[in-house]
């Protein structure tokens, strides 16, 4: 098994907990006696002061030379001030669209160790185990035309798919499913929208294709109670590019934290890996970050690049143990005398 990682690790926190996700990675290939060759390269904040650009082109074509690419965050407050298309994000937008991944992953997952951090009561989110896939280059937020006619005061944007849009990301939620649970719940909202009417017939469609997965259909007002109501009845939610958006951050909080969340974008030239959070500057360097997101996030490299699932679920598995055993970074601790640990402790526990 031999895997190319170029690792991005950008601004913040990013270096921090991509570090602790790298030495997972090390781990595992140690363990496994696989070749993973990890390179790294500048995105962010530190690609503009070394660079002038937030996505130097050296980056963008390591990224393309490798199988997989995992990022950290990138931002920070002194770059607030310039123009949206000069600062640290710009480079991670522009990496996204180079890459051209189309399914957006982000699981929502109730440790049980966890379950005090949920707002949630404890028996409702007991045993939630959502993927979200999440439709990534449609939709309104590519949709032409779009424009805001200031004059006139009045603004517009397109939602727009095509069926081979939707059939390309359906196929992934069908196919992640069979892994699964074997159920996906299609959010739409086609009591009203066209384009939604377009997503429901496709959906229906492929899904005789997959005979031993059960469809079922929600509208996006509905599933966003259900979520919060019933987080059990989920499995794979599959959704266009803007309720997904909404949807999934929702879900985040059956977590009880952001340092928790891992993200993979799949279907482009090179798949994307990266934690759900920034690079949280308040406590950037202070070894306070969480890097569970991060290392939940590389275990997401070995089962969808590397499609090494039982050391994905090692990974996970290990995570699991560490906060069961009571370890706790500071945006867990929710002020109870736990064992409280630092970035790289926590980073420690897990790959030991
Ligand atoms: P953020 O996710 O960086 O932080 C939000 C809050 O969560 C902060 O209080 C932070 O300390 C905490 N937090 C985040 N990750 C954590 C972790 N792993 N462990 C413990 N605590 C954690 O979002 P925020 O503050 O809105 O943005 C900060 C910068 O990050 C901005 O420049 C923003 O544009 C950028 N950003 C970058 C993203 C990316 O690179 N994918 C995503 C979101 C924001
Ligand atoms: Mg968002």
């Amino acid at each position: 098994m031999k895997l190319k990682v170029l690792v991005v690790a950008g601004d913040g926190i990013g270096p921090e907990v991509t570090g602790e996700a790298v030495r997972v990675l090390r781990t595992v290939a140690e363990l496994g006696g696989y070749d993973f060759e990890f390179r790294e390269a500048l995105i962010g904040g530190v690609a503009i002061k070394q660079h002038g650009l937030p996505l130097p082109s050296s980056t963008l074509d390591a990224a393309l030379e490798s199988d997989a690419v995992l990022l950290g965050a990138v931002g920070g407050n002194e770059f607030n001030s310039l123009p949206p298309d000069r600062r640290p994000e710009a480079g991670l937008l522009q990496l996204r669209q180079s890459l051209g991944g189309y399914a957006n992953l982000r699981p929502s997952f109730a440790w049980p160790a966890l379950a005090s951090n949920s707002p949630l009561k404890a028996e409702v989110v007991d045993g939630a185990d959502i993927l979200f896939v999440r439709e990534l280059l449609g939709g309104l937020y590519f949709g032409e035309p779009r424009s805001w006619d200031r004059e006139a005061g009045s603004a517009w944007n397109t939602m727009r798919y095509t069926r081979d849009e939707v059939i390309r990301v359906a196929r992934v939620a069908f196919e992640l499913a069979g892994a699964r649970r074997k159920k996906v719940t299609s959010v739409d909202k086609a009591n009203v929208l066209e384009v939604s009417q377009l997503w429901r017939a496709t959906v229906t469609e492929l899904a005789s294709q997959y005979p031993d997965i059960t469809l079922e259909h929600q509208y996006v007002d509905a599933c966003a109670m259900h979520l919060m109501n019933t987080p059990r009845n989920f499995d794979v939610v599959l959704t266009e590019n803007l309720f997904g958006d909404i949807l999934s951050d929702e879900a985040a909080v059956i977590t009880g934290s952001l340092g928790m969340l891992p993200s993979a974008t799949l279907g482009g030239t090179v798949n994307l890996y990266e934690p759900v959070h920034g690079s949280a500057p308040d406590i950037a360097g202070k070894g306070l970050a969480n890097p569970l997101g991060a290392i939940l996030t590389a275990a997401m490299v070995l089962r969808h690049s590397a499609k090494l699932e039982q050391d994905a679920q090692a990974v996970e598995t290990a995570v699991r143990k560490v906060l069961e055993q009571g370890y706790r970074t500071a945006d867990l601790a929710r002020g109870q005398s736990k064992m409280g640990v630092t970035t790289q402790e926590m980073g420690k526990h897990v790959h030991q």
